[in-house]
C-alpha cells in the first residue's frame, strides 16, 4: 500500500486536530499508511521525526495540533540561506512516504508548492489560519455583490471566540462609562477584528485601512461622538494589531512593535497598539479609555462545530484528489456559506499556484465610520 504523511506548520489553530483526524480517517480507509511529521517542515529535516497515526486514537475536537508546529520553511530565504530540500527528499524516502499533505498557511502550503513544482514531488495543500487571509477565489454575495472571500479552517472558532470576548468585556466599559479597544491578532488583514463587532464592538480598525494623520482626527472625532451618543457612555473598540497607525511622534504612518526582535523570516512579534490607541483617546479626548488584548484567546480552545464541518468537509475533497492523483492542489469552499449558521458546503479544489495572501476587501469596511460593514 502508498503511504501518506500529514504535517502541520505555522501558528495553531482550533481546527488542525480536526483536519488531521478528518485526513488520516479518510486515507485509512483509501488504504493508505497515515503518518504524522512533527513539528512541521522541521520534522522532515535530521533523520525525521515522524509517528504513525494509522490506529492511533485521536480527538479531532481538541485545539491546537498534536502533530506540533514550526515556522520552519525548508527553502532558502533571506534569513537561513541554505537548502535544506534535498535532506527533506531524503527523508520523504527514507520513510517511504508517497503524498504529503501539508496543513497550513501562506508560507507552509507555499514551501509545499515548491516542493511539488521544483522535484514533483506529490502534495496537497490544506487551509488553515485564524487570519483568514489565504486566497482561494471563492465568491461570496456581498450586499449585491459577488466578491471574493473566503473561510479557512480555524477562522470561524476563532472568530466565534473574539465574537464572544468582545461581547463579554462590554459589560464592564458600560459600568464603568469607559471606552475598551480591544487589541485584535491579525497582521495584515483584518477578518479576525471583524468579528469583533458581530460580537457588538461599536467601531473597527484594520490593517487593510491606514490611519493617516489626517484620518486619525477624524477617528477620534467619531470615538467622541459615537461614546457621548451611546446610551450607556461606553465604546468597544476592536483594533488590530497590525493596523497602520499615525505616530504623532515620528510623523509616520506605521506598524508599531511592541519587540523589536523579529523571527527567522524578518517578522517583528507584534502588539501594543491597543495601549497606544487607549492613551491617545484619554489623553486627547478627556474620556477613560482602556486596552484589552485578547490574543492567543482568539486562535487557542477547542474545535467549534463549524469548523469541525469546515474541516471534515474539505477532507472529503482530499479523497477526490488523491483518488484522482491530482497533485498541488489545495481544497476549498466553492460557495462562501453564511458564516452565522451551518449551510449547506461545497468544495472545489484550487492549483496551489494560486493560493496567496487575501486581504478583506472594501465592502466590507466602511472607512468613514471606521465601522464593519453591515451585511
Ligand atoms: O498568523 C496567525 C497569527 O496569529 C497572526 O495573526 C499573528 O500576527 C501571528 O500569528 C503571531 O504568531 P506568534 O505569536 O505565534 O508569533
Amino acid at each position: 500500500g502508498k503511504t501518506l504523511a500529514i504535517l502541520t506548520g505555522g501558528g495553531d489553530t482550533p481546527a488542525i486536530n480536526s483536519s488531521i483526524e478528518a485526513i488520516r480517517n479518510r486515507a485509512s480507509f483509501l488504504g493508505y499508511k497515515v503518518y504524522g511529521i512533527r513539528h512541521g517542515w522541521k520534522g522532515l529535516l535530521a533523520d525525521g521525526d515522524v509517528l504513525d497515526l494509522t490506529c492511533q486514537p485521536y480527538d479531532g475536537f481538541y485545539g491546537g495540533t498534536a502533530l506540533r508546529s514550526s515556522r520552519t520553511n525548508p527553502f532558502p530565504s533571506i534569513k537561513n540561506p541554505d537548502n535544506r530540500v534535498p535532506q527533506i527528499l531524503k527523508n520523504l524516502e527514507r520513510y517511504k512516504i508517497d503524498v504529503l499533505v501539508t496543513i497550513g498557511g501562506d508560507d507552509t502550503n507555499g514551501a509545499a508548492r515548491l516542493l511539488h513544482e521544483t522535484e514533483g514531488f506529490p502534495v496537497i495543500g490544506f487551509p488553515k489560519t485564524i487570519d483568514n487571509d489565504l486566497r482561494t477565489r471563492t465568491l461570496h454575495h456581498f450586499n449585491g455583490k459577488a466578491i471574493e472571500a473566503v473561510v479557512c479552517p480555524g477562522f470561524p472558532s476563532a472568530a466565534k471566540g473574539v465574537m464572544e470576548y468582545a461581547a463579554r468585556i462590554r459589560t464592564t466599559a458600560e459600568s464603568h462609562s469607559r471606552i475598551i479597544v480591544l487589541e485584535v491578532m491579525g497582521r495584515d488583514a483584518g477578518w479576525l477584528n471583524a468579528s469583533a463587532s458581530f460580537g457588538g464592538a461599536e467601531m473597527a480598525l484594520v490593517p487593510e485601512f491606514e490611519i493617516t494623520k489626517e484620518r486619525k482626527l477624524v477617528f477620534l472625532e467619531t470615538v467622541r461622538e459615537n461614546y457621548l451618543r451611546s446610551p450607556k457612555k461606553s465604546l468597544v473598540i476592536a483594533v488590530s494589531e497590525g493596523v497602520r497607525w499615525y505616530d504623532d511622534a515620528t510623523g509616520k504612518v506605521d506598524v508599531m512593535y511592541a519587540s523589536k526582535e523579529v523571527d527567522e523570516y524578518g517578522h517583528a512579534r507584534l502588539g501594543g497598539i491597543g495601549a497606544i490607541i487607549a492613551s491617545e483617546i484619554s489623553n486627547k479626548l478627556g474620556i477613560e479609555a482602556r486596552a484589552e488584548t485578547c490574543g492567543y484567546y482568539a486562535r487557542s480552545g477547542e474545535c467549534r462545530l463549524y469548523d469541525r464541518r469546515l474541516t471534515t468537509t474539505l477532507a472529503d475533497k482530499v479523497v477526490d484528489l488523491l483518488l484522482r492523483e491530482d497533485y498541488g492542489q489545495m481544497p476549498v469552499l466553492s460557495h462562501m456559506v453564511n458564516f452565522q449558521e451551518l449551510e449547506e458546503f461545497n468544495t472545489t479544489s484550487i492549483d496551489m499556484g494560486q493560493v496567496g495572501n487575501h486581504p478583506m476587501p472594501k465592502e466590507y469596511y466602511n472607512i468613514d465610520k471606521f465601522e464593519v460593514s453591515e451585511a
